[in-house]
Formats: structure tokens, C-alpha cells, sequence
């Protein structure tokens, strides 16, 4: 524990000498989290970070969370340096979306309105109309949709599913999907629910359709945050990345959270949902970053314009 207090006071140090503030999502790990509290930085969902990143003063941001969320920070912030823990913390819908592929995917259905979600590369982005992350997916689509327009939805082929369903319009879904997320498993929750019958069930829709169907709530992860310290109830399944009972247990102390399984057993598994790449930001290369300055995030001038306006359009609309 001293040595950990003691990385902890080096990584303050050197963010004040790098001019530098931590912006870090909710599955990081719980040291990364306090971190970024302790030292005026974000700890939110994706979309807060698009924008704290892109309102502060600080020259260098340093992004706790995967690369598109690095990404999204450079195409909003040219001026700043973007720094992450590492440049290997991917995304398994960014992995699955091609940008070549993609284009053709969109030439070919040139009539419609394309709406990627933020978990994409800066390519991917600047091919589309309009970015959305899960928390405004819905009121994007919605709107769209009452404009008569006809979507083409990328990656992921549940959240995508979720949006169609839940608002009637016209939407072609790409094929891709969370590695994290599609694990959940309905009959396990089922099963677990008899253990806890006043269990809420807390669910992100990059989860499977029939884990969508079961769930008390459906939202990103700070609208499940919110739901947690909301709800009457006292006791949570939740079907989201394992890094989230961090805030859930700081925000609505007293309350149990227990972590949906993935297999459809019922048995809990301890950490099963936890994303690979999130768990890649850890103390050390974020001191080392810091420090040597590599792991930088460059985006080539002509994406990053043409990603910036379906970018911008997301941030205008949510404001
Ligand atoms: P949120 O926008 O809900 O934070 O989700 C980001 C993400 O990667 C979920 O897996
Ligand atoms: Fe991507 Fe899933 Fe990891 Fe989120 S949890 S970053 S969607 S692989």
C-alpha cells in the first residue's frame, strides 16, 4: 500500500509538470479512477470525456480507457497533446469495423444516413454523417428517424438492434460486436434473480437482445451509474464491464452490486466482464508515459477534419 501511495504522489507530480489532466473511463481500474479525482481530472463515460477532454485548459490530456477514446480527444483537440498508458488498448468493435470494408458497406447503401458509434477509428468516423455513444444513441436515432431518414448502423450489430427495436425506424445494421458485453447470459441472470428476487437488473446495450429483454434498466454506463443511486432497491445485477462497481459502490454506498454471470450456470464469476484492453492502463505506464512522452495519439490532418463535423454534430445535440 506505501508503495502504492507513493507511485500515486510520483504520477500527481508529474501530471502538474506535464501540464497534463487524467481523463479516465469507468472501467479502468479503481486506482486509475481515484487518480483522476484526486488530481481534478474525469472519471465518467465516454461521451463526458469527449467533452471534459475538450473543455479543459490543460495541454496535455491523458486518456485512461481505449483508443478510440484517445482518438476522439485528438480530432476534438488538435492543439493538445494526447497521451494513453498505452497505445494497444483497442476495442473489439473498432478491431471488427474496416474502414475499406466500411466505405464500401456505405457506398452501396448510399440512400441512408450513416451513424457509427464513437467505439470506431478516426477512418471509420470520418465516413459518417453522425457519431453517437450509447448514452444518446436512442435520441439520435429518434430524431433522425422522425426526419424520415434511413440508417446504416455501425458496429455493434446489439446496440444497433436495441435503437431499431426500441424506436421503429429504418436502420441496416453492421456486424459487430463487444467481446465483453456478448457474454452475458439471460438464463444465468434468470437463475441468479431467484437468489435475489428484489434484484434490479442493470444492463448496457451492447449486451445480447435477450439480456436487453430481461433488464430493469438499459443504459450507458453513466446512465446505470445513475439508475444505481436512483432505485429504491438495495440490490443490483449488473451486466456491464466489472470496472464500473468502483463508482456504484462510491455513489450509492450501502447497496450490493453483484456482477451478472456469463455463463449460463448462474454461478457468479468474479471479474469475467472485465474488458482486456481496459485492463491494460495501469500505474506504471501511465507514469512512464508521462515521463517519456511516446504513446503519443496522432490523427492524419484530412480524417481528422472530416471526422471532426460527425463528431462536432454529436456534442451540439447532446449540449
Ligand atoms: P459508455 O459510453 O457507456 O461509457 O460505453 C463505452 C464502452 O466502451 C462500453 O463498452
Ligand atoms: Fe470495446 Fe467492449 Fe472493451 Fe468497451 S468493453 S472498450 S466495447 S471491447
Amino acid at each position: 500500500a506505501e508503495e502504492r501511495t507513493a507511485f500515486k504522489e510520483k504520477i500527481k507530480a508529474l501530471l502538474i509538470r506535464e501540464n497534463a489532466v487524467l481523463v479516465a473511463h469507468y472501467y479502468t481500474s479503481a486506482i486509475l479512477q481515484e487518480l483522476a479525482e484526486e488530481t481534478g481530472g474525469c472519471v465518467s463515460d465516454s461521451l463526458e470525456m469527449a467533452r471534459f477532454g475538450n473543455e479543459h485548459p490543460a495541454s496535455t490530456l491523458v486518456v485512461a480507457g481505449v483508443k478510440f477514446m484517445g482518438e476522439t480527444a485528438k480530432i476534438l483537440n488538435p492543439e493538445k497533446r494526447v497521451l494513453m498508458p498505452t497505445l494497444e488498448a483497442t476495442c473489439s468493435l473498432d478491431i471488427g469495423c474496416d474502414a475499406d470494408e466500411f466505405s464500401a458497406f456505405c457506398d452501396q447503401h448510399s440512400d441512408r444516413t450513416v451513424v457509427v458509434y464513437a467505439n470506431t477509428s478516426a477512418a471509420v468516423k470520418a465516413r459518417a454523417d453522425w457519431v453517437v455513444t450509447s448514452s444518446i444513441a436512442l435520441d439520435v436515432v429518434e430524431h433522425l428517424d422522425k426526419q424520415g431518414e434511413k440508417i446504416l448502423w455501425a458496429p455493434d450489430k446489439y446496440l444497433g438492434g436495441y435503437v431499431k427495436k426500441a424506436t421503429g425506424a429504418d436502420v441496416l445494421l453492421w456486424d459487430g460486436s463487444c467481446i465483453v458485453h456478448e457474454e452475458f447470459k439471460a438464463k444465468g441472470i434468470l437463475d441468479l434473480k431467484h437468489l435475489y428476487p428484489d434484484a434490479a437488473v442493470l444492463v448496457h446495450p451492447e449486451s445480447p437482445e435477450s439480456v436487453v429483454d430481461i433488464a430493469d434498466v438499459v443504459g450507458s454506463t453513466s446512465q446505470l451509474i445513475q439508475a444505481a443511486q436512483d432505485m429504491d432497491n438495495n440490490e443490483f445485477i449488473v451486466a456491464t464491464d466489472s470496472g464500473i462497481f468502483y463508482k456504484m459502490q462510491q455513489l450509492a454506498p450501502g447497496k450490493t452490486f453483484i456482477e451478472a454471470p456469463t455463463a449460463g450456470t448462474g454461478a457468479t464469476c468474479r471479474s469475467c466482464a472485465h474488458c482486456p484492453w481496459m485492463a491494460m492502463n495501469g500505474l506504471d505506464n501511465l507514469a512512464d508515459v508521462l515521463e517519456k512522452g511516446d504513446q503519443e495519439i496522432f490523427v492524419d490532418d484530412e480524417l481528422r477534419e472530416k471526422a471532426l463535423i460527425p463528431l462536432r454534430r454529436m456534442l451540439d445535440f447532446s449540449a
